[in-house]
């Protein structure tokens, strides 16, 4: 999987893969990432890369030409139907499954806007994707494509160990993780729940399956539905509920 990404930023995205399981995950080359600087393709004198609003208003709007350069410099490189994401708080809201969607690709394109906007016309010529991370606005797309950067690559293989890519499936289980614990065995006066202690797996097990249905129910019930839940798990949930 390759990554390529058209900013104005550069370094913030070299840097701010470059630690853990990413950095490493680059390092060995089971991802790629190439960041293309936007305003290498500024073609003025003075580098500008964004211009007044037509029609007037605050702020800059990101010019169309540096961008679409960029965006042919790398053109020839890329295969057939390469996604080209626009990363926007106008986007498709960005979830596990559409992480597992774009781990698919074998490369993708990702560009980050910053000051107000994009010319609209770079935006039709070049973008097959949006993505928003959330309903609030960053000053750029950067901490965006590097979340999205993040997700999609941990589901590549080799990039999680194997006791790594277990944690995964509870996600996409539409259930919240279930409290972990490590030693000491008391702290603050809070002992680790005598089931994990026990070495009981086939306990612990259900323990943990009743633990993430339980916070889910408390935390984001709205994910529940999509759950998918054993006969008794469901029971169980109903006991929660009161019903
Ligand atoms: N750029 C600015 N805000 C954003 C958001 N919430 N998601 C994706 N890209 C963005």
């Amino acid at each position: 999987m390759k990554f390529y990404v058209l900013t104005l930023f550069p370094e913030m995205i070299t840097e701010g893969l470059s630690h853990s399981v990413i950095g490493r995950a680059l390092k060995d080359k089971t991802i790629e990432l190439e960041v293309i600087n936007i305003r290498d393709f500024a073609n003025n004198k003075h580098n500008s890369v964004d211009d007044y609003p037509y029609g007037g208003g605050a702020g800059m709007v990101m010019q169309a030409p540096p961008i679409y350069n960029a965006y042919l410099s790398i053109k020839d490189k890329l295969g057939e139907g390469c996604p080209v994401v626009y990363m926007t708080p106008q986007g498709r809201p960005f979830k596990q499954a559409v992480a597992e969607e774009l781990a698919e690709e074998k490369e993708i394109v990702i560009l980050c806007g910053h000051y107000e906007g994009v010319d609209e016309r770079v935006i039709e010529e070049i973008v097959t994707d949006e993505i928003s991370i959330g309903d609030y606005v960053l000053t750029g797309g950067e901490l965006a494509a590097m979340a999205v950067i993040d997700s999609v690559s941990r589901l590549i293989p080799g990039v999680l160990n194997k006791e790594q890519s277990h944690i995964d499936e509870s996600f996409s289980d539409n259930l919240l993780e279930y409290p972990q614990y490590t030693r000491p065995p008391e702290f603050m006066g809070r002992k680790v729940p005598d089931v994990l202690l026990s070495g009981n797996h086939g306990l612990v097990d259900k323990w943990r399956r009743e633990k993430s249905i339980e916070r889910t129910l408390k935390k984001r019930p709205e994910l529940l539905e999509g759950a998918n839940l054993t006969d008794k798990e469901r029971e169980y949930l109903n006991k929660l509920k009161g019903e």
